[in-house]
């Protein structure tokens, strides 16, 4: 039996009910439907599970529900902090021809700790990934310890290895980590890109950081972070963990940056 996540909501009670017993009957029918005929049945406006056994197929159609349910109350269940974490040199650029321009290990590691690391060790990051940026990400380094990992596409038809869902866009991946049964295990919901993801999620409320690496040197590229604003989101002086100070690597110098939502300065 799945019992309905806590619903802070001023609705009635009896009301939250009927809805329940909706979503559970709803829940069912679709289990049902989806044995069958899983693999077309998600309809294109959800994440899609990379694996299709019975049995977490019904765990597929539950997050269908809660879905519903949140698109119905218009609030998640669950909020996450919503985190971009991004290198960019001195014009902005991120990539180039789908690579990273420059060659800098310990930053690179430096990201890999960041989006690997959780407070609660019960708990992992959801990844939201654009495509292309996941595609050229080296498969060596996969399975990242302590993540979840989203795809944004609204080509893929199945989940490439170590992916657990393909999303059509980033407001179903929020969905996603917000809401039953998967918001029990995530912390932080990281977004690595590329340009659009970037763009459509620091406009969203519960953005409150970026972790921008600023790379003081000029490459060609052909895909770039976009603007923010330095009024919204306004730059920590030092911030813990971060390492402090320019550093140097490959005759490059770089500086690892925080910048908190007016303010706010995360966990
Ligand atoms: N310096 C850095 O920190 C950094 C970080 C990330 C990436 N990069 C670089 O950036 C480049 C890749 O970035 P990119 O912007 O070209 O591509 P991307 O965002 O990684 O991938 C683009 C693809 O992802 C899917 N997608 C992206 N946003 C979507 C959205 N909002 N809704 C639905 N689907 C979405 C689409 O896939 P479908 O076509 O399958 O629908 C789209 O074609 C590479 O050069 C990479 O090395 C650099």
């Amino acid at each position: 039996m799945i019992l309905p996540p806590p619903v802070n909501s001023s609705l009635p009670q009896t009301f939250l009910c009927g809805i329940w017993k909706r979503l559970l009957s709803h829940s069912l029918r679709e289990y049902h439907v989806t044995r069958r005929t899983y693999s077309s049945s998600s309809g294109g406006h959800s994440c899609l599970p990379s694996t299709r056994k019975q049995g977490e197929v019904f765990i597929g159609s539950i997050v269908v529900c809660h879905l519903f349910i949140m698109n119905e109350s218009g609030e998640a269940n669950d909020p996450k902090p919503v985190r971009l974490i991004v290198a960019a040199c001195r014009n902005m650029g991120i990539g180039l021809k789908g690579n990273l321009p420059w060659n800098l290990p310990n930053e690179f590691k430096y990201f890999l700790a960041k989006i690997t690391s959780v407070s609660d060790p019960g708990k992992k990051n959801l990844i939201m990934w654009g495509r292309k940026s996941f595609e050229t990400f080296p498969e060596s380094l996969l399975p990242l310890p302590n993540t979840v990992i989203a795809l944004l596409s609204k080509t893929l038809r199945s989940a490439p290895k170590y992916v657990q869902y393909i999303c059509p866009d980033v407001h179903e991946i929020i969905k996603l980590g917000s809401t039953p049964p998967l918001s029990k295990e995530i912390e932080t919901i990281w977004v690595l890109g590329g340009a659009k993801p970037y763009m459509e999620m620091m406009h969203h409320p519960w953005c409150d950081q970026i972790f921008f690496t600023k790379i003081m040197a000029d490459f060609e590229c052909d895909t770039f972070f976009p603007v923010f604003d330095k009024d919204i989101f306004n730059l920590a002086e030092g911030f813990p963990g971060i390492p402090s100070g320019i550093q140097e690597e490959n005759d490059i110098t770089y500086e690892f940056q925080v910048y908190n939502r007016n303010g706010r300065n995360g966990k």
